[in-house]
């Protein structure tokens, strides 16, 4: 671990804490509160105590600093060019289903950039890690995104819609003119490791529609620093403004953009 920076020693450290409490509740959840924040939106003593794990050890660390966190919302700091944005749990639904694919994620943005991202899944005890001009890795190793040039020999990641969320018809229409392209599409559950293992060049590419920002914050520079790219829906740079988001190497940027914007037009 000797090649982290001061900062990303701090998130990896705030990280690995916050895992011990997830790795202790799961497959336990029958003794958690569970409670809900709208339709199949749940939120468990879990995610919350991972969350204070995390904002207290990064108050500690770096004072001053603000937060945009899920469950605990804005909290301001004096400093106002720094800000954590946190998901103590992205995968709750899986998390609470005894699925192991779930994660930590805790993203710095500097003056409205991502500079630095963690993501971490306590129970493959997988740490994706990514700096601005740092490079990324998957625990100590190098990733980089996939080579592939052919959509038609990708695998790609999305994220459905379900109860509560809006979107079904518009995904459906994606959806169908993704997998005729494709070698095969995936949908795991926890948005932040879609981003991740489009970095370590597990997934070809991936999108998905209706995010938050503490979702895709880690995941961005990651993938960035593994060399892909990362836009929103419409081709631009806004992902936490809108809430979409497109993933993969260049290579196959115009190919998935131009099959998704095609698809909408139609639905
Ligand atoms: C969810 C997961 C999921 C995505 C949802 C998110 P949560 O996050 O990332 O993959 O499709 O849109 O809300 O609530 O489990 O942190
Ligand atoms: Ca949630
Ligand atoms: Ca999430
Ligand atoms: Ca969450």
């Amino acid at each position: 671990m000797s090649r982290h920076t001061p900062v990303m020693a701090v998130m990896v450290a705030a990280a690995r804490k916050a895992a011990r409490g997830l790795q202790r509740d799961f497959g336990e959840v029958e003794n958690l509160q569970v409670s809900l924040k709208g339709p199949a939106n749940f939120v468990t003593a879990a995610d919350k105590k991972a969350e204070k794990t995390i904002f207290e050890e990064l108050s500690k660390a770096r004072p001053g600093y603000g937060f945009l966190m899920e469950e605990g919302g804005v909290v301001e700091g004096n400093d106002k060019s720094h800000r954590w944005i946190i998901d103590p749990l992205d995968g709750t639904t899986n998390f609470l289903h005894s699925i192991p694919h779930f994660a930590i994620s805790i993203g710095l943005e500097r003056d409205g950039q991502m500079v630095a991202g963690v993501i971490y899944n306590p129970i493959t005890d997988e740490m994706f890690i990514g700096e601005k001009g740092q490079g990324a890795f998957l625990n100590d190793r190098r990733i980089r995104v996939a080579a592939r040039r052919e959509l038609t020999q990708g695998v790609v990641a999305c994220g459905t819609p379900h109860i509560g969320r809006p979107g079904h018809e518009v995904y459906l229409t994606e959806l169908r003119s993704v997998m005729n392209e494709v070698a095969g599409v995936r949908r795991m559950g926890a948005a932040a490791l879609d981003l991740a293992y489009v970095a370590a060049g597990r997934y070809d590419a991936y999108w998905e529609a209706n995010l938050q920002p503490w979702d895709m914050a880690a995941g961005i520079v990651i993938v960035r620093e593994a060399g892909g790219f990362v836009s929103d829906l419409n081709g631009r740079e806004d992902m936490l403004g809108t809430g979409g988001v497109i993933a993969g190497n260049d290579m196959l940027r115009n190919q998935l953009e131009t099959l998704l914007k095609r698809a909408r037009a139609k639905g």
